[in-house]
Parts: C-alpha cells; sequence; structure tokens
C-alpha cells in the first residue's frame, strides 16, 4: 500500500527521503516521488516503477546545491488505485498555475468524492495532469490557499469524503511541513530540532524511536523539532508520546534471502513473545489483563464474534473452532467487509474481536466501529502497537510479533492462533473447564515455539518437495475440523507468492462438487494430523488417488499409515489439532516459500499485493 515519509530540520531532505522510500518499499508500490523546498520553490521529481529507478533520476544529487539546501520535503511510494501505475500518476502533486507549484502533496487513501470536486475546481480553471484523486486534493487545498498552509488543509479537508493521510508543502512558507489523517496511519518522530513523519514506524526507527501517533482530523504543523496538533477546527489538541519497542535489526532481513523466510524463522520466538507471561500453567488458564475482564464479566458474554480479513480471518477460525470445543460457547467468524455491509446481529452480550496484524486495514477498522456503535464489547488483537485499531477498541492483546515485513503475512498468523487459544482457554475456565484440563492445554500452548523449531528442521526435506510442484497451475487443499483454516491458510499463501491457482475445501465437501476437477495435473495437500476426522480426510485421500491427483500430506510424525497414502508427506511433531494448526502452518508456509522461490517469483512484494490494505 502507498507509503508516505516526510523530513523537517536541519539537514538535507533528499537522502533521509530516498532513505525512507527504501523501508517503505516492502508494501508494494509501482511509483515513486520526492518535492523538497529549496531556493523558495518545491522541486517535484518522481518515477514509475522501483525507488532506485527515481534515485537514478536524481543523478549526483548529494552534490547538487538544490537537494543540499533543501531542509523541508515529503516523498511517497504509490500502489495504484486511480489511473495506472504512471510517472503523471506517482506522488507528489503539485497544485498551481503556470508549472509553478504552490502546493504539493502526497496521498495515502482514497477521496471518495473527487469527481464532483474534481468538476468543481476545473469550473474554477485548474489544469489536471494525472487521473488521481489525490491530484485534486492539492488543487482543492490551493484553492483555499491564502498564507497559512494548516488553514488551507483544514478547510479541504473539511469537504473532502473518504480516508486520507497526507504530508503537504506550500511554496510561500519554506520551513513548514503540514500533516493530516483520516483512517489512513501518520506516524510523527521526534527528533532533535528535527522531524520525521511516516506512515509506518518501520522509516523513522533509524532516526528516533519517540514518536506520536496521530488520531482521526488531526492536523500537525511541523517547522524543524516544533510539532503543533490542532483539529481540523483549529482546536489545540495533545496526544501521547511514545516508544517504539522494536529494534531496526527486526526490519531488516538479518542474512535470509526474503523477508518472508526470516519471518517464517522468527515464528518460535514470535510466539513465545505472544504468550510470554500469558500462559497460567498452575491454574490452567491464560492471563490476558488486556482484556480488562473480570471472570463474571466473561460469564455474561453469550457469543464470541471474531472478524477480520484474509490470513487473519483464517486464524479466527481456529478461534472460532476452539472457543467451541474449549468454552463450548457460541462463536463466529466472519469476513470483516461481510459484517460492515451487512446489519450485523450483535449487541451487549456479544464480545467482537478484531484481528488485524497492521492495525489498520480499512474493512476491520469499519467492522469495528459498527460493533462499537451496535454495543458489543470491542477487543483487538492487533501486531502493531500504536495502530488505528489498537487504540479504538482501547482493550485487548498486542502479538508481539515484531515488525512483519513481508507482505505474505506468517509468523502474524501463528501468533494470533496462539494467542485465540489463550482467549479460549481463558474463557472455557471462566466456564466449565476443569482446571485439570485447562492445564493439559495451557502446557500444549506453552510447548508451541520448540514444536516449531522441530518443523523448521524439515526445510530441506520440503524444498525438495517444492521441486515437483513448480509446473503446477492449480492445486487443491483440504481438511476436516481445526485443519480446514490450516488448508484456507496453506491455500491463500500458494496463490499469494507463487501465483499457483489454489483452493481450500473442507475434505467433506470434495465430493459435492470439485472432484470432477481432480486429475493428474491437479495435486492435492491434505491436512491428516491426528485427532478427530484424520480416517475420514484419509478415505478422501484415497479418493484424489483413484483419479490420478497426486497428494501432499501433512501428517504427525511416524504415522505410517498417513504416509503409505500420500506421493509426498511432511511430518509435524505430535500435537493435538488445535495446536497442529500451528505446525502444520509453518510446513505450508515454507512449502509456498520454496515453490514461489524456484519460480523465481518476487516473493516479498508480490504482484497487485500489499502489505496493508487501508482502502476499502
Ligand atoms: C495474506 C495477508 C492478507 C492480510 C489481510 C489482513 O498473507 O497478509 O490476507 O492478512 O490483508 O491484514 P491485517 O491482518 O493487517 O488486517
Amino acid at each position: 500500500m502507498c507509503g508516505i515519509i516526510a523530513y523537517s530540520g536541519n539537514r538535507s531532505a533528499t537522502p533521509i527521503l530516498l532513505n525512507g522510500l527504501r523501508k517503505l518499499e516492502y508494501r508494494g508500490y509501482d511509483s515513486a516521488g520526492i518535492a523538497i523546498h529549496s531556493d523558495n520553490t518545491i522541486h517535484i521529481y518522481k518515477q514509475e516503477g522501483k525507488v532506485e529507478n527515481l534515485v537514478q533520476s536524481l543523478g549526483n544529487y548529494e552534490e547538487d546545491p538544490t537537494h543540499e539546501a533543501g531542509h523541508v520535503g515529503i516523498a511517497h511510494t504509490r500502489w495504484a488505485t486511480h489511473g495506472p501505475p504512471t510517472t503523471a500518476n506517482a506522488h507528489p502533486h503539485g497544485a498551481g498555475q503556470d508549472g509553478v507549484n504552490r502546493i504539493a502533496l502526497v496521498h495515502n487513501g482514497i477521496i471518495e468524492n473527487y469527481r464532483d470536486l474534481k468538476l468543481k475546481l476545473e469550473g474554477e480553471g485548474c489544469v489536471f495532469l494525472s487521473d488521481t484523486d489525490s491530484e485534486v486534493l492539492s488543487f482543492l487545498i490551493d484553492s483555499h490557499y491564502k498564507d497559512d498552509l494548516a488553514k488551507a488543509v483544514s478547510a479541504a479537508l473539511k469537504e473532502v469524503q473518504g480516508t486520507f493521510g497526507i504530508a503537504c508543502l506550500a511554496k510561500a512558507e519554506p520551513h513548514k511541513m503540514v500533516v493530516a489523517r483520516r483512517g489512513s496511519p501518520i506516524v510523527i518522530g521526534l527528533g532533535e530540532d528535527e522531524t520525521i513523519v511516516a506512515s509506518d514506524a518501520s522509516a523513522i526507527i533509524s532516526h528516533t524511536r519517540q514518536v506520536i501517533y496521530l488520531d482521526d482530523n488531526d492536523v500537525a504543523i511541523i517547522e524543524g523539532g516544533k510539532v503543533d496538533i490542532r483539529t481540523l477546527d483549529a482546536r489545540p489538541v495533545k496526544r501521547e508520546t511514545s516508544d517504539i519497542d522494536w529494534s531496526e535489526d527486526a526490519a531488516e532481513k538479518g542474512g535470509y534471502d526474503h523477508y518472508m523466510l526470516k519471518e517464517i524463522y522468527e515464528q518460535p520466538t514470535a510466539i513465545r513473545n505472544s504468550i510470554r507471561g500469558r500462559v497460567d500453567l498452575d491454574k490452567g488458564t491464560a492471563v490476558l489483563a488486556g482484556l480488562g475482564l473480570e471472570p463474571r464479566e466473561i460469564v455474561d458474554i453469550q457469543r464470541l464474534l471474531i472478524i477480520g480479513c484474509g490470513t487473519s480471518m483464517n486464524a479466527g477460525l481456529v478461534g472460532e473452532y476452539a472457543t467451541e470445543d474449549f468454552a463450548g460457547m457460541l462463536s463466529e467468524v466472519e469476513q470483516a467487509a461481510e459484517f460492515r455491509y451487512r446489519n450485523p446481529i450483535v449487541g451487549s452480550k456479544d464480545m467482537v474481536v478484531a484481528i488485524s496484524q497492521s492495525g489498520e486495514t480499512a474493512d476491520t477498522l469499519a467492522a469495528v466501529r459498527e460493533a462499537q456503535e451496535k454495543g458489543a464489547l470491542v477487543a483487538g488483537l492487533v501486531n502493531v502497537v500504536g495502530s488505528t485499531i489498537a487504540r479504538e477498541t482501547g482493550r485487548g492483546i498486542y502479538l508481539h510479533a515484531g515488525p512483519e515485513i513481508s507482505v505474505a503475512s506468517t509468523k502474524a498468523f501463528t501468533c494470533q492462533v496462539s494467542v485465540l487459544l489463550m482467549i479460549a482457554l481463558k474463557f472455557a475456565r471462566s466456564r466449565r473447564l476443569s482446571r485439570e484440563a485447562g492445564i493439559q492445554i495451557a502446557k500444549e500452548i506453552h510447548r508451541l515455539p520448540e514444536l516449531v523449531e522441530e518443523v523448521l528442521k524439515q526445510n530441506d526435506h520440503i524444498a525438495k518437495i517444492a521441486e515437483d510442484f513448480t509446473n503446477y497451475t492449480s492445486m487443491f487443499y483440504i481438511g476436516r475440523g481445526y485443519l480446514f483454516p490450516v488448508a484456507l491458510e496453506g491455500a491463500l499463501k500458494i496463490k499469494e507468492i507463487s501465483y499457483i491457482h489454489a483452493e481450500a475445501y473442507h475434505a467433506a465437501e470434495l465430493k459435492h462438487g470439485p472432484i470432477a476437477l481432480l486429475e493428474e495435473s491437479m495435486p492435492v495437500v491434505a491436512l491428516l494430523n491426528e485427532g478427530p476426522g484424520k480416517e475420514k480426510t484419509l478415505g478422501n485421500v484415497e479418493e484424489c488417488r483413484a483419479r490420478k491427483s497426486p497428494v501432499l500430506g501433512v501428517i504427525t510424525e511416524g504415522d505410517e499409515d498417513a504416509k503409505a497414502n500420500c506421493d509426498w508427506y511432511i511430518e509435524v511433531p505430535k500435537s493435538p489439532q488445535y495446536t497442529a494448526t500451528i505446525t502444520s502452518t509453518v510446513a505450508l508456509q515454507l512449502f509456498s516459500y520454496h515453490v514461489a522461490r524456484l519460480k523465481g517469483c518476487p516473493i516479498d512484494q508480490p504482484r497487485n499485493l500489499a502489505k496493508s490494505v487501508t482502502v476499502e
């Protein structure tokens, strides 16, 4: 998704902006640009394609007096929404007359009423050079501009429907930049006599750990190290300063070929951090203070409704099964966009858990607001500290998985499932589950990091299997019960990064239609971990093989019966199926990774995908 970096201070802005853009590359983008204020002029440079194209187009900028003297600037990586990924559509967008930029703007988000605004502005003589909604916002600010950028920004934003995180400059105010947000994150990094603004903290951390997260409809006026935050009505507001609690190394590749592989390997540590201090092995329960619930209040909750998108929704499905299984309590998982656009039946007896790695997904955020509006208790299960969902829910559990840079989510999923198992355990212990049974589950959750370490040792074996899969164009993934979400997540991962079409089915569903597609060229990945339903899934495997579909089984270590029925197999340690969701998913993450690597796919930045989906 688009990224923003902006700088005001006493250093030359250009190298800082270019480095910031490099840090934002992981979010996915198709063009990049910068604007700097120098010699009382706003200079805009932009290029289609990679940040390196932009860097090359700037030539020897380090010795260029214009760049040396430019101490204020804004920059952007664009992921096309309105208009194709061309240089003209790249940000920053200037606005002014006769080729002179009076305003320059970078924008994340979507201006929904841009067509109406554009017509009006064209009527006033504005000439647009791009197809974007963002350029309309730039001209709108210019149309309000007299001598105060903050006033013009506020006036323009009052006319806008949609979402935005913006940073802008005015020609007549050479030391100032103004940033604002509604629905799209803006983080302000506080340095010594300098300020670095970005759409996510990874672009700031090399400069400072002290940050302020803007709230919706905040407008910040920044000059060097001075930050003045106001509402759209110019009322001064105070926002808390917080510390980023992860290191710069955590956001680097650390010797791995790809962030995805690094993040797969980080999972034992990430899960350890997620469960640290939260699993009570004596009482057989979980300690989840962030939920802010007394046992009495937990008993009053009649339903656990879990919402999320993509991988987070798949994790939610494990949460649904575990809540029903451990606590005997009604639980449902729902795709967040579906939830928000229906008229959902939800109220004060429901607890809604919103799952989001980024904490910024537009559909999940809107679903949170809808659930709050309807009086439900809403908690966030979020990785990015200080993100919008974390702040708006006000209660919840951080994953502590560390920064997830690769677009394809890996460690967030396994940490989400770990936390959901703890939530289910907590709810279960406040209800019917005995201490002994609780202790058993707590112990299983507690040994997850070791189990994942065992799976990672299979890396070479999995890489070898992957060699046989590079020529397939379509695959099925099947599983039952707890293992169905694993099939969903496995299929999502392979299609995202290796571009192989993959569908996940409840194993029993195969017979109701999809079986028609089985043939030699359609391999099936079967989740065969020991436990309920395994024998039945083995039966489905036989049906597949009878139709010549080759089968890759993910099986419990030492299960000879399963081995005999599969063309390839990956063994994961023996564990109950509720934790096998994690070990089996790790095996399938590695499988997807190696298939994608062997096919030469751009693993960390798959085509058309963005790390954080802040548009609907
Ligand atoms: C898949 C993936 C996406 C995200 C989804 C939700 O690998 O990353 O499916 O899971 O876009 O994102 P978050 O969890 O940030 O709300």
